[in-house]
């Protein structure tokens, strides 16, 4: 059968990527069956990449550490029909034996995400995310597996893409609590003070972490990169923006805004929207997540180096217009407008999902209103 996607356009850029000498000439993305080990693979995005994998018939095992931030219930034995070896990536000799078990690819998903509560919240990002991924690149290289895709964040960027009138392209500085308690939620240009109109960001825009975990995440992005660099590996970066859909854990300190609100009409009680709801973000469903990864995991069969792609839908939406689809979805109370602010939250950040189109063959298939009528009822992970 022939693959309907267009050809992947590796090209030797700052990144470094560049098509493999051994697939040179061959036709890309012939699945080929594939060991694949998925870090992380119990949780929310990773039961559905479990699932995907599964389906595409790879072969899978599942490791997850069922850190409580993400677990309230013990792990199953099996994720989707994989089987679920309990560990923490950090835990180097029980990760050095399940890699030793012939596998070919990693899908790195483990890690702690969210704003979190406080500082005191700061070792333990670095810990799960950033030793954790140094523990894992160095147990792969020591292990000959040499294909990985990493889960990352469009956090990495911090505020998205900003255009002033008089000024053009400009990267605002953070917001001062004394701007957002006046209400003044729209970033302004560093040079004139002028409102900026928010645009696009794409994968060669600079990276700029605002809150610890989008550090995390940065740092796990160079991490990879100098792993890439010196073993000749394939590491394909996802940019994840806010991803959404059935299993997403209940509301805690470190959920998205989409379980946030999803647990509050769950139990009746209207979604709390923050600033004045016009801040704009991304909502790719989960699935769609899911298949990004399996693209990923072909383009790693198919060159070497470092190569981040956003995943996003390019549909981007306000808060506000998120929480006002879900209320009704759920035929729960209208949302609520509270001008409350978080000092690491970033007013708006959408992207360009162009990158993923034209290489990986990647387009988000469910649409907002598809996807945010099944959320509005689907089970949450307890
Ligand atoms: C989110 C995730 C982040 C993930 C990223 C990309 C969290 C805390 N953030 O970042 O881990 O990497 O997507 O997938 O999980 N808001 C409300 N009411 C609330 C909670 C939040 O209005 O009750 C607003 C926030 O002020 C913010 C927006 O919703 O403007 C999005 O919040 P959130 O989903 O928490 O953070 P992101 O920065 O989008």
């Amino acid at each position: 059968m022939t693959d309907p996607r267009p050809p992947p356009q590796f090209l030797r850029t700052t990144d470094g990527w560049s098509p493999s000498r051994r697939d040179a000439g061959r036709r890309p993305y012939r699945r080929r069956v594939t060991h694949v080990l998925v870090t992380g693979g119990a949780g929310f995005i990773g039961t559905h990449v479990v699932t995907a994998l599964h389906a595409a018939g790879h072969r899978v095992t599942v490791v997850d550490s069922g850190h409580p931030g993400a677990h309230r219930r013990p792990l199953p034995d099996t994720v989707a029909g994989a089987p679920l070896v309990r560990l923490d990536v950090r835990d180097r000799p029980a990760l050095a034996a399940v890699l030793a078990d012939g596998v070919d690819a990693v899908v790195h998903q483990a890690a702690m995400v969210g704003l979190g509560v406080d500082l005191d919240d700061l070792p333990e990002y670095v810990g799960c995310n950033d030793l954790g991924t140094a523990v894992l690149l160095a147990a792969m290289a020591r292990a000959g597996v040499h294909r990985l895709v990493l889960a990352s964040s469009m956090v990495v960027y911090g505020e998205g893409a900003y255009t002033c009138a008089g000024h053009g392209p400009v990267r605002p500085a953070p917001r001062t609590v004394a701007d957002l308690a006046a209400g003044r939620y729209d970033p302004t240009c560093p040079r004139c003070a002028a409102t900026l109109t928010p645009g696009l960001v794409d994968e060669d825009d600079p990276l700029d972490p605002r809150s610890g975990y989008a550090a995390s995440k940065a740092a796990q992005e160079h991490l990879t990169a100098a792993w890439a660099r010196q073993t000749g590996g394939a590491v394909v970066a996802l940019r994840y923006h806010n991803v959404y859909g059935p299993g997403m854990p209940r509301d805690t300190p470190y959920s998205g805004v989409a379980a946030i609100f999803r647990s509050a009409l769950e139990a009746g009680r209207a979604p709390r929207v923050f600033e004045d709801g016009g801040q704009r973000r991304d909502f790719v469903h989960v699935r769609d997540v899911a298949a990004a990864n399996l693209a990923g995991l072909d383009a790693t069969g198919t060159g070497t180096g470092w190569r981040a792609y956003n995943v996003a839908s390019g549909r981007p939406v306000t808060i506000a217009d998120v929480a006002t689809e879900l209320a009704r979805a759920a035929d729960g109370p209208p949302p609520v407008v509270t001008g409350e602010f978080r000092l690491g939250d970033v007013r708006h950040v959408v992207a360009s999902p162009t990158r993923a189109e034209t290489e990986l063959g990647f387009r988000a298939a469910v649409g907002l209103a598809e996807g945010i009528a099944e959320f509005a009822h689907a089970p949450l992970r307890g």
